[in-house]
């Protein structure tokens, strides 16, 4: 964990932007996954790392605005959980590390709550994904859990945005150690990669390397030489001479900061010309959009000028046609890109998606768009220092979408349905790396990871 300091700033920076309150965070518990103690790998809540720091279950705390004063719930571990699990420091001792004086045990959390809603008072609270703290705090708050997403509360929220969005120079270097761990395993998977080898070996020489420079998978790794399924959490595939192979994957350190890189390489030691065309295409909109990166230019801004540019290329490879700009506006290219640029990246490899990401990715100014394609860009809004974010632009063939798009007359004025009937098997390529916004622009995190053409193939033997 960072210093004590970290984390009491970070605590009195939200009570002044609240001003009054209560303000409720419930760490995460094990979670079950086939019987109660058979767990998944724990991971805790981020916004209790952020303010508490501390990485265990069955944990909550309570920050009093008004008091100035915060509390640990949490029990201290009895003799039978000390011989299966070991010793532990007591809460008391692990809250003193995060700058909190005052711990209660876990029982009473509910009845301190409880006074606080009879005296009146407001308790902030942020809209729970898991279902076991959906039920603990329906049942503190008196609310059905169908209301708690709308009872979350706004201006915590806000703040919360506010102070995650813009990373500090201790956060920036946990976030440089992710992205070099995620190209470690980016490295070792092309390296490896081969007609005959399965998907799965390859997954597992990526998860290999997360947990063994002490992190763990930032999110479900994507091995696919299906890349179009854009989540395509399978690996059941086996390599094939001719095919692409798509590894979106990305570790998380021990303090939880995530790295999420993509690169594409062929199977074969070499691209094919068809694949290079389309390579060269993605890497000089995702090149591009980087380049462009600066304070005060929305994403939104940059995801289209990304989808001009690989609508361009489209063209010279005459598969879209006809005035581009007009393409964009009315989204034909989502045929081919049918995701956003990017997103913001932090605690969380979506950075926090469970606030909502109109607060995280949006402004007043800058609504989401409604349009097939742009409607999943989840970072619309002007850039600001300190902001890290993906950039990740695609281009993908999916037969069931052309077909369906063919079938409707869809943007025929733009879309050369003919020409695509030879790409039905391309496949997909994504390439993406991690960005920081600086004072005067950008800059990428991480040791490069091999991305032209000639270096992926240098890497391929
Ligand atoms: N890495 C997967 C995603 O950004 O959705
Ligand atoms: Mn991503």
């Amino acid at each position: 964990m960072f210093a004590s300091t970290t984390y009491t700033a970070r605590r009195e920076r939200l009570r002044k932007d609240l001003g009054s309150g209560l303000v409720l965070i419930l760490g995460n518990n094990e979670a079950p996954m086939n019987y109660r103690a058979n767990t998944y790998h724990f991971r805790q809540d981020s916004n209790f790392l952020y303010f508490f720091g501390l990485d265990q279950p069955s944990l909550a705390a309570v920050l009093d605005v008004d008091a100035g004063e915060d509390i640990i719930f949490g029990d201290e571990l009895t003799m039978e959980d000390v011989v299966w699990t070991g010793p532990m420091p007591t809460i008391a001792e692990q809250a003193h590390r995060v700058g909190v004086h005052k711990t209660l045990p876990f029982n009473d959390l509910a009845a301190f709550v409880k006074k606080a809603l009879e005296q009146g008072r407001t308790v902030h609270f942020t809209p729970p994904y898991r279902h076991d703290n959906m039920i603990a705090l329906s049942e503190m708050l008196g609310q059905p859990v169908a209301k708690l997403k709308e009872m979350a509360s706004v201006p915590l929220i806000k703040a919360i945005v506010a102070q995650r969005a813009h990373k500090t120079p201790e956060e920036l270097a946990e976030m440089e150690r992710a992205v070099d761990i995620s190209g470690a395993m980016h490295v070792a998977v092309m390296k490896a990669a081969a007609a005959g080898k399965k998907e799965a070996e390859l997954a597992g020489i990526a998860a290999g390397i997360a947990t063994g420079m002490g992190g763990a998978l930032a999110y479900g790794i994507i091995m696919s030489i299906n890349g179009q399924v854009l989540h395509n959490h399978h690996h059941y595939n086996t390599l094939q001479s001719g095919q692409l192979l798509l590894g979106d994957h990305g570790a998380e350190t021990a303090m939880h900061y995530a790295g999420d890189l993509t690169r594409t390489c062929p199977v074969d030691k070499r691209f094919n010309q068809r694949q290079k065309d389309v390579y060269n295409i993605v890497l000089d909109a995702e090149v591009s959009a980087i380049a462009s990166l600066r304070p005060g230019l929305t994403y939104k801004e940059v995801h289209l000028a990304a989808a001009r540019c690989m609508a361009e290329g489209l063209k010279s490879l005459g598969l879209m046609k006809g005035d581009l700009d007009e393409a964009v506006a009315q989204g034909a290219h989502a045929l081919f890109f049918p995701h956003g640029l990017g997103h913001m990246i932090g605690l969380d490899v979506h950075d926090m998606e469970d606030l909502g990401e109109q607060y995280v990715g949006y402004s007043d100014d800058v609504q989401r768009s409604t349009q097939f394609g742009t409607a999943y860009l989840r970072l619309g809004r002007a850039l600001e220092p300190g902001f890290v974010l993906t950039v990740e632009p695609g281009l993908y063939f999916i037969p069931e979408l052309m077909d369906q798009w063919e079938a409707e007359g869809k943007f025929t004025d733009f879309i050369n349905y003919g020409a695509l009937k030879d790409w039905r098997t391309f496949g997909g390529i994504r390439i993406e790396d991690n960005v920081l916004i600086t004072k005067d622009g950008h800059k990428v995190l991480g040791r490069p990871v091999p991305k032209t053409v000639e270096e992926v193939e240098g890497l391929r033997g």
